[in-house]
């Protein structure tokens, strides 16, 4: 008989009379279509309250059930720029507290943030549980007698405790308080700069947008790092990939892209998964130096945070980006990093008893990431047009791309900038290999300057990276192949950049420009970085309106073009005739020593410039050095030989 399962149990501190116990019995077949009897028990602490329990279910009227649902009201008031007190007292003078039902259940067990759960039939995956003294979990692990749930911040739950449902999934408080701040992964401030007046709430997890709530990527997220800008070009909505071993420069390239943000209405925000509280401090002040914190959030789940903090922490990040990109914005978020994060996850896993598969991961990781990747976008303009775009960073274990998490990222992403230890170390930095990166949409975002002076970049890298090997079997290489490798090895370095320093649009142009119509060649290699910085000085002293042109509109005339390529070889033969004068050692890098002879010829003396003063007692001393030097590359030391002589002739 059906009826003998259920049970109806009053608690009060008084003996309900029977016109009551009539009302409840009629309440609860009205509810529930079973006739049962009513027990009571006697529970003195329930002053003037009762709780009607029914199995499951609890109604609860007393006083501690109603000042909860009390303070539930108060905390959805959203905080604005209003003045706050009307609205509390309106709150207050509507507020009647309502029979709620609420399904209990028993904590049975707890341990390393995981707390095992009896009862909540309905409790969902995913939803938020609230415990005793108002700590918080989130459903992880359903199971036909039990669930599994992970408990955030610091806690004192033990077994026996009550944990009720709240029918909510995890939130994040969102709003544009948030700017400039450092929080945690469930959004409290961890700056000491006090509370954040949010304006809502939004999931941290809901599904991604759909096609048609889309459009292309087609407008540039710039990031100021030529490499990257010329050859792996970024589109707003865009996800790309930043991977390498550690120490390779991942982080750095991620900030510098953040620094580049200025002055471009971009929102950024920073998740640090499992990063050190110091690093991430470093971090923030840097950020604040460079003036980039007034545009920036940070998000720090700490590698001391519980596992369950540096899971939700990229998810409650893109709760946050979301809100800003449904606004209109254009918002870019770092996810540093996904390794950590997947390691995090699996910590749970095992924790939760999940089966364990490849390299110990549940298998649902991949999922993991693909539903949070997939949420970036470029909405279609009903929806505001905002854009999210993501750089999600991955660290390799000596270069094995091939690793089950470093693959899985791979493939979602559209595309990867692939950093190496062997470049970083050798002093080329961005490390970034050329052969292996990629980016598989950002193409039709760049602008068209861009497209246009970056033209055969890649393919000379490629080129010049298979006959560098070469530079290893001395004399006997044919002139067209030196000339190549001086052509690359220019380029190489041309392509450094120093952190913190993200070049804008024009000066990625005008270099480019200028070094792939070969006017750098003739410029010895230790000069390049010198030379770099005048070239752009004088580039945007002599062509000024074609520079702002460039940054305000994105194209590049054949005209402008045409200007630009004219001060490119104009200024490489003075800045080598001018070197030369100050330091009679250096020779040009080109085979072409007729060339070299007569430019030298046309110019016999002469004082050098202002400002060139301090480069002549630097050099002249290293004249000798830069010779020895020399000699280290073949193709170097085989040009030597012709440089030589025309240089001896002059001496
Ligand atoms: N372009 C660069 N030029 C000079 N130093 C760099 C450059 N990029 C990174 N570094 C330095 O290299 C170190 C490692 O960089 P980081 O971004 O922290 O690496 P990762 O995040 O890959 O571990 C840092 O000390 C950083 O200052
Ligand atoms: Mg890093």
């Amino acid at each position: 008989m059906a009826e003998n399962q259920h049970r109806a149990v009053l608690q009060s501190d008084t003996p309900p009379t029977e016109e009551q116990k009539r009302r409840l019995a009629a309440f609860i077949r009205r509810n529930y279509s079973i006739e049962i009897p009513i027990e009571w028990e006697d529970t003195p602490d329930l002053k003037g309250g009762f709780r009607l329990h029914v199995d499951q279910d609890v109604y609860d009227w007393s006083l501690e059930g109603r000042m909860r649902q009390f303070h539930e009201r108060m905390a959805q008031i959203a905080p604005g720029p209003k003045n706050v007190l009307p609205l509390l007292r309106d709150t207050m003078e509507k507020f009647y507290p309502g029979v709620v039902r609420e399904e209990r259940g028993e904590v049975l067990t707890v341990g390393d943030g995981i707390a095992r759960i009896k009862g909540l039939p309905d409790a969902e995956y995913g939803e938020i549980l609230e415990f005793d003294q108002g700590v918080r979990g989130m459903v992880q692990d359903l199971r036909e007698d039990s669930l599994g749930c992970v408990l955030f911040g610091e806690n004192n739950v033990r077994a026996g405790d009550v944990a009720r449902c709240t029918g909510r999934t995890a939130g994040m408080p969102v709003g544009i308080g948030f700017l400039g701040r450092v929080v945690d992964a469930l959004g409290t401030p961890i700056d000491g700069k006090g509370a954040i007046a949010h304006d809502g709430f939004r999931p941290i997890e809901i599904p991604a947008p759909g096609i048609l709530e889309r459009q292309s990527v087609d407008k540039p997220l710039e990031t100021g790092i030529l490499c990257i800008d010329s050859m792996f070009p970024i589109g707003q909505g865009q996800r790309e990939l930043i991977i390498g071993d550690r120490q390779t420069g991942k982080t750095a390239i991620a900030i510098d892209t953040i620094l580049n943000q200025k002055d471009r209405k971009v929102i950024c925000i920073y998740v640090a998964i499992g990063q050190k509280s110091s690093s991430v401090a470093q971090l923030a002040a840097n950020l604040e130096k460079h003036g980039a914190m007034d545009y920036t959030i940070i998000i720090h789940a700490s590698a001391s945070a519980p596992a369950a903090e540096q899971y939700i922490a990229p998810y409650a990040g893109t709760a946050l980006a979301e809100h800003f990109m449904y606004m209109g914005r254009n918002v870019l978020i770092v996810y540093d990093d996904l390794s950590k994060h997947a390691i995090a996850y699996r910590t749970l896993s095992l924790l939760l008893e999940r089966s364990p598969g490849r390299e110990a991961f549940p298998g649902d990781v991949f999922y993991l990431h693909s539903r949070l990747l997939e949420r970036s976008a470029h909405l279609c303009d009903e929806l505001g047009g905002g854009s999210l775009t993501a750089l999600p960073i991955i660290e390799t274990q000596s270069g094995d791309v091939s690793a089950y998490i470093p693959t899985n990222v791979i493939s979602i992403t559209d595309g990867q900038i692939y950093l190496e230890s062997g470049l970083f170390f050798s002093g080329q930095r961005p490390a970034v290999n050329v052969g292996l990166s990629v980016s598989r949409v950002g193409g039709d975002a760049q602008t068209q300057a861009m497209k246009r002076s970056s033209g055969s970049l890649r393919l000379d890298l490629a080129q010049y990276r298979e006959m560098e090997v070469f530079t290893q079997f001395a004399s006997d290489l044919d002139e067209t192949t030196k000339r190549q490798l001086i052509y690359g090895q220019g380029l190489m370095q041309l392509l450094r950049q120093d952190q913190y320093e993200p070049m804008t649009r024009h000066r990625q142009v005008c270099l480019l420009t200028a070094a792939l119509a070969h006017t750098i060649e003739i410029i010895p290699i230790e000069n390049i970085k010198s030379y770099r910085k005048e070239l752009l000085d004088a580039m945007e002293r002599e062509n000024g309106d074609v520079c702002r042109r460039i940054d305000r509109n994105g194209k590049l005339t054949d005209e402008d073009k045409e200007r630009l390529l004219k001060t490119a070889k104009y200024f490489a033969s003075e800045y080598l005739k001018r070197l030369e004068r100050l330091n009679p050692g250096v020779e040009r890098r080109s085979g072409d020593d007729r060339r070299a002879g007569q430019d030298r010829r046309a110019n016999p003396d002469g004082q050098p410039p202002e400002g060139q003063k301090d480069m002549r007692s630097g050099q002249d001393r290293r004249a000798g050095d830069d010779r020895r030097k020399n000699k280290s590359g073949v193709a170097k030391a085989d040009i030597k030989s012709g440089g030589n002589q025309t240089s001896g002739g002059d001496a």
